[in-house]
């Protein structure tokens, strides 16, 4: 018996990070700025794929490598990517921000607009948010269906790590992350459970009378937060959460938002939250995943 030869393949992802908040220096001192800390995720994600499918049995021994390719666009300032661009890119990524969706903002308005052109005329054009990005992909995409907006959430503000409970619809999606994985096995009851930095006061509600296109899967909910995220297959995903904050980062974001006015007390629970082990990882891999469904880029 002999193997296969084996080659290696590249593939190269090519995203747009969209960024919408110029993050103060005590945060991107860490990890830099947005576009870098998104850079380097996607960069694990991708690690992950590629040892993963180095691992598996790849038909006439070809290994994948993947490598991720992000270009920077100042969307604060109204930049975004032009038709030229668009051609060769593969997704946008919308980061977050302490803008909200429904802010009367010039920039805000447009990168709605624009995100609303991208899902429907460039069908091959992928989008992915977090946070913010989660927030004004929903509203620009759905709220023209009724009965879904976004709003400050009456449940208050969601800081550090918490623990999401997966739609089981959505874990079937991503079974080897979500279905199989140790930390989501280990916490599965009736739904997996993952756990993940979170920092944010908006949230997506969602009333009875949304008409939501039948392909709309929802990610899953909090205890504080009923809509954690939103995948259409081959076209969206976005997570209230910021799996692409560690604990530093998010720790750093935190301190920033609460300041100097709130009680000493509850500033150091929430910094005390952000300071918890997280299952970041698995959806380092959930979106890569993502990100390479569908026709080979
Ligand atoms: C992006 O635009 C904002 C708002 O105009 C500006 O304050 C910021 O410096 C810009 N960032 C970069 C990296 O050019
Ligand atoms: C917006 O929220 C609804 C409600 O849960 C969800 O089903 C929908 O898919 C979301 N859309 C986006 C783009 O997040």
């Amino acid at each position: 018996m002999h193997s296969l030869p084996s080659s290696t393949e590249t593939l190269t992802l090519h995203l747009a990070i969209l960024i919408c908040e110029v993050l103060p220096p005590p945060v991107s001192c860490l990890r830099g700025p947005f576009d870098q800390i998104f850079q380097d995720f996607f960069d694990r994600g991708a690690k992950r794929l590629s040892e993963n499918n180095h691992n598996e049995q790849c038909p006439g021994g070809v290994k994948k490598q993947i490598q991720v390719r992000t270009t920077p666009y100042n969307a604060t300032a109204g930049q975004l990517p032009d038709a030229v661009a668009l051609e060769g890119l593969d997704a946008l990524v919308v980061t977050g921000s302490s803008a909200g969706a429904y802010e009367d903002i010039e920039w805000v308005k447009k990168l709605g607009g624009f995100l609303q052109d991208i899902y429907h005329q460039h069908p091959e054009v992928k989008i992915f948010g977090t946070c913010f990005g989660h927030q004004i992909i929903n509203q620009s995409l759905f709220a023209h269906t009724g009965g879904l907006y976004v709003t400050k959430n009456p449940r208050g503000w969601e800081l550090g790590v918490h623990e999401i409970a997966i739609n089981p619809k959505f874990a079937s999606c991503f079974p080897r992350q979500l279905k199989s994985s140790a930390a989501a096995v280990a916490r599965a009851s009736s739904s997996p459970r993952i756990q993940l930095q979170l920092s944010h006061q908006d949230t997506v509600i969602v009333t009875q009378s949304a008409q939501l296109p039948s392909e709309c899967v929802e990610v899953g909910s909090s205890a504080l937060c009923g809509m954690q995220g939103m995948y259409v297959p081959n076209r969206v995903l976005t997570l209230q959460a910021h799996p692409e904050f560690d604990r530093a980062v998010n720790g750093a974001c935190i301190s920033e938002i609460v300041g100097t006015s709130w009680p000493a007390e509850e500033t150091r629970e929430y910094l005390r939250m952000a300071d918890k082990d997280d299952d970041a990882a698995l959806m380092e891999e959930v979106v890569m995943e993502f990100l390479l469904q569908g026709p080979t880029p």
